[in-house]
């Protein structure tokens, strides 16, 4: 008996699979229009741009494939906390990968990583104008100059595009060849000069990036850059006597800055504090010493905080914070520019705020 109902019933059971499977797929597809996923979509920038993109992809990778660079050091990790944007409609709910990256003033105005938000559906969102202004350039290795044991300078000349137009004290982002490894380094070069760009990379241990720089870069390669980003930059509207204090490659934007402030003939009082440890971690001296000779206005004062015996050291002594405190009055009225470690730049503002400095006077960036 069991043997004549399952003869009956074998020839229909291909036909109800394949009824199914389209009724599922039906749905899918159905779910996806609903939920918005793939697909043309439309992403509004700063409500006056309106960019047709493909949809279901990061709105960092689709703002990328529009040639829409915005800073990004971990690839889409969400560790880096670069990409953020405002995400004014669509988007979604923020996630739990982005919320140690955000403040309670940032959340608020509806800022997210762009690596973390999907474009799902049509989106309303705000960037910096500046950042419209990045492009990706292909530059050509034309120098590598070790500065310290740890530091080297690389002079990239700009081939596609083939100039860069920043403020000083911005920086731009480094790609690794052959690797998914994106780093920020400060542009540490004339910003007069737009068709070379200089950077001032110092050795990490283990660390991807610079082990690829100190190791591999050869004269000759050719690197993808991004930029220039960042709202560290010389403060041209102001008249204040500007304080700047750096440790390490911090040097860089600071460089930069003082190339522009030289051009416009050091039109204000700057006392320029550079920390290091010993002899051998100073660099680019004379150039400094240099300029002091030539401005009344300008001050340089390098500290070492361990200086060796084989130094012969007849400079400042200490850590920096206490060096720039003893040497400080009161900057109630003065503009600071901080760049180097997290910790250092910390620590640095402690000590300007003993010294009445004001919160809106102070720009850093931090190197982490
Ligand atoms: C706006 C900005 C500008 C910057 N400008 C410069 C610049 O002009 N010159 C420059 O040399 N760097 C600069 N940096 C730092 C740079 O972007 C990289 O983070 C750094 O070079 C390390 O990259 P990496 O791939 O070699 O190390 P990673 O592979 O990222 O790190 C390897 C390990 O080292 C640790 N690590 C990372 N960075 C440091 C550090 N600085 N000191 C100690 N340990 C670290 C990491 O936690 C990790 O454990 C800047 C960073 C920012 C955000
Ligand atoms: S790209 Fe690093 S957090 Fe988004």
């Amino acid at each position: 008996m069991n043997h004549i109902i399952l003869n009956a019933i074998n020839p229909f059971v291909p036909i109800i699979l394949i009824g199914v499977l389209i009724i599922i797929t039906l749905i899918l597809i159905l779910a996806e229009r609903l939920l918005g996923g793939g697909g043309d979509k439309v992403i509004r920038i700063n409500k006056k741009k309106e960019l047709p993109v493909q949809g279901d992809d990061t709105l960092l990778n689709v703002l990328t494939q529009n040639k829409i660079f915005i800073p990004s050091a971990c690839g889409g990790k969400a560790t880096c906390g670069f990409c953020k944007v405002r995400v004014l409609e669509g988007g979604g709910e923020m996630k739990p990968t982005e919320e140690p990256f955000m403040s309670k003033d940032e959340i608020e105005r509806n800022v997210r990583l762009s690596c973390q938000v999907k474009v799902r559906e049509d989106m309303d969102i705000a960037i910096p104008e500046g950042l419209l202004e990045a492009q990706e350039y292909v530059g050509e290795v034309v120098k590598v100059e070790t500065l310290t044991y740890d530091i080297k300078l690389i002079r990239f000349k700009l081939i596609e595009p083939n100039k860069m137009e920043f403020k000083p004290g911005q920086y731009a982002q480094l790609k690794v060849p052959g690797l998914d490894v994106i780093r920020a380094y400060s542009i540490a070069s004339d910003p007069k000069d737009t068709q070379n760009i200089e950077l001032i990379v110092r050795l990490v241990p283990k660390g991807l990036a610079t082990t690829f720089v100190h190791r591999a870069m050869l004269t000759g390669d050719k690197i993808i850059l991004t930029g220039p980003y960042g709202d560290f930059y010389l403060r041209e509207d102001s008249d204040r006597d500007m304080i700047m204090i750096a440790g390490g490659s911090g040097k860089a934007p600071i460089r930069s800055i003082l190339y522009r402030l030289k051009d416009l003939g050091m039109p204000r009082k700057v006392k320029y504090f550079f920390g290091a440890k010993s002899k051998r971690d100073l660099y680019y001296s004379e150039e400094f010493e240099q300029l002091e000779k030539e401005f009344d206005n300008f001050e340089y004062i390098p500290a070492l905080s361990e200086p060796l015996d084989e130094d012969d050291w007849q400079g400042e002594v200490g850590l920096i914070t206490d060096v720039v405190d003893r040497m400080t009055d009161d900057l109630s009225e003065a503009e600071a520019y901080l760049c180097g470690s997290p910790g250092m730049i910390f620590a640095c503002i402690k000590v300007l705020e003993k010294h009445d400095i004001k919160d809106e006077n102070v720009l850093f960036d931090k190197f982490d």
